[in-house]
C-alpha cells in the first residue's frame, strides 16, 4: 500500500514512523513532511502545504495513494475529507461537519449540552459589551475562548476580571484571531488535573487509546504562557481504570452516538481534552485529530499494526478490531526554540542527534527542523520531540533527559519536569 500523511510536525513524524512499520505498506508519503520523515526507510516528503487540497488530491491520483491520514485540524475543518471522499479516495479523518467539534467551540458546547456530556457551564456572545457585562456579573477566575480555530492561542484562563476583559477585547474588538474571535465563549474555570484521551472511531464504535498527559505551559511547574505542548507521557495514572470506564460511558460513547444521531457521524480520531474534577471528568475541549505531542507517546506504545485500524475506521468495521499496547510507559520532551511561544529565530544548527538516538529506546521525532546538506537546522517553535520508552516511568524520564542533554542548538529550551506529576502520583 501507499499511504499519505498530511502534515509536517512531530505528530506526523510519529504517524509516518508507526505506519512505516506495517508490512502492508511500501511507501509513506508526507505533505509536506519534515527531515525526520525523509529519513524513514519508507518515507517520502512531498512539498505541498497542508491546506493545498487540490494539490493533495492531484498527488493522490497521480501516485495511486491507497489511504490518506490527515494530521492537523485546519484541512479537516476546511473539508479535505469530504473533497477526497467525493473522488472515491480512502481517507481517515472526520468530515467538515463532524470537525465542527473542534472548529467551533460554540458548536461543541451546544452539542455537549444536547447530549448531556459533562463540561463547564458557559455562555456565548457575539457582542463585546454583553460579554463584558456578563463577565463582570460572574467575576474571576473565568475562562474566555474564541469560538473558532486560533492555533491553540484562543483560550485565556483568567485569574482576574481585568485579564478576562483584556481577552474579550483582544478577541472581539482587536480581532487578533480574525473571524475566529467574532464570537466568544465564557465558561466556568474547572479545577483539577488534565488528561488527554484519544479514541479511534468508525462512526459507530469508539475505541479509546491509553490516556496521556500534555504539559501546555512553557515553563516548569506549569508556569508561563500556554504552548502547543512542551511534553507528554503515557499512561496517565490520573486516569484510573474506573475513570477510563466513566470517560467511555459518559463522554466518548455519547459523543459518537450523538454525532451519528445528528446525521454527522464521526470518523477518525476523537481527542477529548479532560479536566478530572472532584465531580468527575469534564470535557475542556474536543479536538478532531491526533494530539501533538500526545501521539508521540501513545503510538510508540501501540504493539498492533496501525494500518488495519485506520482501514477499519474508514470501512465501519472497528468493532472487534483488536488493538494492543505495551504496559511500558513512554515520555516525550519537547525541545523548543529560544523565545517560543513568543517570537523566536529559526536557522540554528542542531547537533548531537545521532548520539541521542544511539539508545534503541530513544526516538527523536522532528517537529520544526530543516536539512541543508548533511546539516540540520531549527525551523519552528517546537523543534524536536525527544521520546523514550522504558520499564518504569522513572527510568523512562531519565532516559529521555539523557538524550535531550546530548542535543544542542542556540537558545534551546525545554521543561525539566515532564512526567513528574505521574511520578508523584505513583509513588504517593
Ligand atoms: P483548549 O484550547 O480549549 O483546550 O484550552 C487550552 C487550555 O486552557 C486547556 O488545556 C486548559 O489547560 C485550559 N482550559 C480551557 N478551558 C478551561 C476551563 N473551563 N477551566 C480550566 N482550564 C481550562
Ligand atoms: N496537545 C494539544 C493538542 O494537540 O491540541
Amino acid at each position: 500500500m501507499k499511504v499519505l500523511v498530511v502534515g509536517g510536525g512531530g505528530r506526523e513524524h510519529a504517524l509516518a514512523w508507526k505506519i512505516a512499520q506495517s508490512s502492508m505498506v511500501e511507501t509513506v508519503f508526507c505533505t509536506p513532511g519534515n527531515p525526520g520523515v525523509a529519513m524513514l526507510e519508507k518515507g517520502c516528503c512531498v512539498p505541498l502545504t497542508v491546506n493545498d487540497m487540490v494539490g493533495i488530491g492531484d498527488f493522490i491520483a497521480e501516485y495511486a495513494v491507497d489511504l490518506t491520514i490527515v494530521g492537523p485540524e485546519e484541512p479537516l475543518a476546511a473539508g479535505i475529507v469530504d473533497a477526497l471522499q467525493a473522488k472515491g479516495r480512502l481517507v481517515f479523518g472526520p468530515s467538515a461537519a463532524a470537525a465542527r467539534l473542534e472548529g467551533s467551540k460554540s458548536f461543541a458546547k451546544a452539542f455537549m449540552t444536547r447530549w448531556n456530556i459533562p463540561t463547564a457551564p458557559y455562555a456565548e456572545f457575539d457582542d463585546a459589551e454583553a460579554a463584558l457585562a456578563y463577565l463582570r456579573s460572574r467575576g474571576a477566575p473565568i475562562v474566555v475562548k474564541a469560538d473558532g480555530l486560533a492555533a491553540g492561542k484562543g483560550v485565556t484562563v483568567a485569574r482576574s476580571v481585568e485579564a478576562a476583559e483584556a481577552a474579550i477585547r483582544e478577541a472581539m474588538v482587536d480581532r487578533v484571531f480574525g473571524d475566529a474571535g467574532k464570537r466568544v465563549i465564557i465558561e466556568e474555570c474547572l479545577e483539577g488535573e488534565e488528561a488527554s484521551i484519544l479514541a479511534f472511531s468508525d462512526g459507530k464504535t469508539v475505541l479509546p487509546m491509553p490516556g496521556s498527559q500534555d504539559h501546555k505551559p512553557v515553563f516548569d511547574d506549569d508556569q508561563g504562557p500556554n504552548t502547543g505542548g512542551m511534553g507528554a507521557y503515557s499512561p496517565a495514572p490520573v486516569v484510573t481504570p474506573e475513570l477510563a470506564t466513566e470517560i467511555d460511558e459518559r463522554i466518548l460513547k455519547p459523543c459518537i452516538a450523538g454525532m451519528a444521531a445528528e446525521g454527522t457521524p464521526y470518523t477518525g480520531v476523537l481527542y477529548a481534552g479532560l479536566m478530572i474534577t472532584q465531580d468527575g471528568p469534564k470535557v475542556v475541549e474536543f479536538n478532531v485529530r491526533f494530539g501533538d505531542p500526545e501521539t508521540q507517546v501513545v503510538l510508540p506504545r501501540m504493539v498492533s499494526d496501525i494500518v488495519p485500524i485506520f482501514l477499519a475506521c474508514c470501512e465501519g468495521s472497528l468493532a472487534g478490531t483488536p488493538v494492543e499496547y505495551l504496559v511500558d510507559p513512554c515520555v516525550t520532551v519537547v525541545m523548543a526554540s529560544g523565545g517560543y511561544p513568543k517570537a523566536y529565530e529559526k536557522g540554528k544548527e542542531i547537533t548531537g542527534l545521532a548520539d541521542a538516538e544511539s539508545d534503541p529506546d530513544v526516538m527523536v521525532f522532528h517537529a520544526g527542523t530543516k536539512r541543508d546538506g548533511d546539516r540540520l537546522f531549527t525551523n519552528g517553535g517546537r523543534v524536536l520531540n525527544v521520546t523514550a520508552r522504558g520499564a518504569t516511568l522513572k527510568e523512562t524520564i531519565d532516559r529521555a533527559y539523557v538524550a535531550v542533554r546530548k542535543i544542542h542548538f542556540d537558545g534551546a529550551h525545554y521543561r525539566t519536569d515532564i512526567g513528574r506529576k505521574a511520578l508523584v502520583r505513583w509513588s504517593g
